[in-house]
């Protein structure tokens, strides 16, 4: 390097140090978890650390948080950070800041994987599962020419942004299809939108009531927003997360050909995932207090684009249970036959974490691994082009008719 660019670059880190310091001060902050090496990049001083995950919590106005956003994503990482929903005794006595072992708790969802896991060795009761010729049935209806379909129309919207001027332009008529969809049955199936206190944008829920055991729920959901990060406002966000939306409404067709089950199913469309899991957040938390009983969460986001070929997908092993991720491998064995890697996000990357916060069972399949996932996300650029495989995403769909079928008339249940 020449003497000039040596002094650009130098220039460059100071002119950037000082930026950040001078926002050090701006608006109120928030507690997030971040990796410590954004934290100092940023040069925002942790509260507490845990040198083992790599991790701390700082305190960071939205400006910080906005850099740290960027300087993740230089590194070739979304996001990078998230944020702490603390309650408001914690808040009150400002405890996380003061108390390392509260910050362990927060962020030791990888800890108490491998506490379950290693008792799960201990009592050998890994999960296998007996084939059944009727999920086998029910997978073989997906058809990906359906999923094509919705995700064009879906991405046509000139963006899903729950901050837009116009957040649920796009809402009305889906409900409007889901509504038609459940038309004509002979069983009971309720459409509701969900209004949130945080968003204007609506969540969706279709819920089929279990005839054995109503209360027991299974979830399978993903969320409907998009977002542009980059320049210009149009988000028509197709793989991230139209894709995943349409799995789900194909998931949906099919499981209603095939009647109510033992179990409840409710299918979630979610609002505003992609400034903090805005809607999710929500609904977890309303279903925790009120004592919900939900058996399993899926989240499908981001399905069909196929970096790592096209039937080869990850599971994600964090903020996820190692129960579901056991019964993923028995229903890819007998039904999907897909190449599933494992993977991780390193943070709390969709919906299922919302769920997984509150402490029931989650399960994140996803398109490809974190170094060939879409990289066109978040921009203009998301859209159906060649890079789109539909028979790539029509897989998911059949992960969540086989485990809504599966599970939906079995009592399987473990506690993560
Ligand atoms: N679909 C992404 C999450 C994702 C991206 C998973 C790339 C794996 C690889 C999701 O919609 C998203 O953008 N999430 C946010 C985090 C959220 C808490 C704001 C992100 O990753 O920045
Ligand atoms: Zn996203």
């Amino acid at each position: 390097m020449s003497l000039r660019n040596r002094l650009a670059v130098f220039i460059g880190v100071i002119v950037f140090t000082s930026w950040a310091h001078s926002l050090e001060n701006a608006g109120p902050r928030e507690a997030i978890v971040a990796d410590l090496s954004m934290l100092e990049k940023v040069g925002v001083a942790p509260k507490a650390v845990s040198n083992e995950l790599g991790l701390g919590m700082a305190l960071a106005t939205s400006d910080q948080q906005k850099m740290i956003s960027q300087v993740a994503h230089a590194d070739g990482r979304c996001g990078g950070y998230e944020k702490l929903f603390l309650s408001r005794q914690q808040k009150m006595q400002g405890m996380a800041m003061s108390s390392p072992s509260l910050f362990a708790s927060l962020i030791d969802h990888n800890q108490k994987n491998k506490a379950y896991e290693k008792r799960f060795r201990l009592f050998n009761s890994s999960v296998t599962l007996d084939y059944s010729a009727d999920v086998a049935e029910a997978v073989s209806q997906v058809d990906f020419t359906k999923i094509k379909e919705t995700v064009e129309w879906l991405s046509s919207f000139e963006t899903r942004y729950h901050l837009s001027s116009t957040p649920n332009r796009h809402i009305d008529p889906f409900v409007q299809r889901l509504n038609q969809m459940v038309q004509g049955l002979d069983f009971n199936v309720d459409v509701e939108r969900i209004s949130h206190s945080s968003t204007r944008q609506d969540s969706i829920r279709v819920r089929i009531p279990g005839l054995q055991r109503s209360q027991e729920i299974i979830v399978l959901g993903g969320h409907l927003d998009s977002i542009n990060q980059s320049w210009g406002d149009l988000a028509p966000g197709a793989d991230d997360n139209a894709s995943g939306s349409a799995d789900l409404v194909e998931a949906l067709r099919v499981i209603l050909a095939h009647g109510p089950l033992d179990r409840t199913i409710e299918f979630f469309w979610y609002a505003g995932e992609e400034t903090g899991l805005v809607g999710s957040g929500e609904i977890a938390r309303e279903y925790n207090a009120t004592n919900k009983d939900v058996v399993a969460v899926l989240q499908l986001d981001m399905t069909m684009v196929a970096g790592e070929g096209r039937f080869t997908m990850s599971s994600m092993t964090d903020y996820t249970s190692s129960w579901l991720r056991e019964y993923f491998g028995e229903l890819n064995r007998h039904y999907i036959k897909a190449r599933v890697l494992e993977g991780r996000c390193g943070y709390g990357c969709s919906d299922h974490v919302s769920w997984y916060r509150q402490g029931y069972p989650t399960l994140l399949p996803f398109e490809a691994s974190l170094q060939t996932f879409n990289r066109k996300i978040h921009s203009v650029r998301d859209i159906v082009d060649s890079d789109s495989d539909f028979q790539h995403a029509a897989m998911f769909a059949k992960i969540a008719v086989a485990l809504g079928l599966q599970l939906g008339n079995s009592t399987d249940r473990q506690p993560y």
